[in-house]
């Protein structure tokens, strides 16, 4: 499985080491976010989304934190966090590609679409790669329904992409700078 580190990022994220303390500058922001909301339980998943914008992801050791500051049981945040698709335990890649599998999708030919983004990454659905340049998520309808097989990768739409044109869609953003 491939996996990126978070500690050896280049990006602006605060590096975490998995295991390790969590570096002050995350304890503060998640300090931060939870005074913010009043360390409201029924603010849990707001706070989990913020925290997650600032730090790209959320490791065990930041779940931990948010529960030990909002004095709820670590099982809640986990089972939050489990439950929505938004929210990931594992570092994102600096391009994030989602495939749509829902219905309308699927029926168009979604599955062997993202078969060619699996193979063509080396990677399976929910994981990045070892470069840390691309994550790969699969997502139940993007709203597009009529575009199938949508793919979002970044802020971009792929309308009707068909599996052959995979490898160049890749190539595209590999060589990109944002
Ligand atoms: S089912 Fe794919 S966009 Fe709606």
């Amino acid at each position: 499985m491939a996996e990126a580190s978070a500690a050896s990022c280049a990006c602006s994220k605060p590096a975490i080491v998995p295991g390790g303390p969590l570096p002050e500058a995350v304890v503060t922001l998640i300090d931060q976010v939870v005074t913010r909301h009043n360390a409201e339980p029924s603010s849990l998943i707001t706070i989990l989304h913020e925290v997650q914008e600032a730090v790209g992801y959320l490791p065990e050791e930041v779940l931990e934190q948010v529960a030990r500051r909002m004095e709820i049981p670590l099982a809640d945040v986990h089972g939050v966090v489990s439950f929505y698709a938004l929210f990931s335990m594992k570092p994102k890649g600096r391009h994030r590609i989602a495939a749509c599998k829902g219905t309308a999708c699927y029926v168009r030919g979604a599955p062997r679409v993202l078969e060619r983004f699996e193979s063509e990454l080396g990677i399976k659905a929910g994981d990045t790669t070892a470069d840390a340049e691309f994550s790969l998520d699969v997502v139940r309808c993007l709203g597009a329904c009529g575009l199938g097989p949508v793919v979002m990768i970044d802020e971009d739409v792929h309308a009707r992409l068909k599996p052959d044109r995979v490898p160049s869609v890749v190539k595209r953003y590999r060589s990109s700078k944002s």
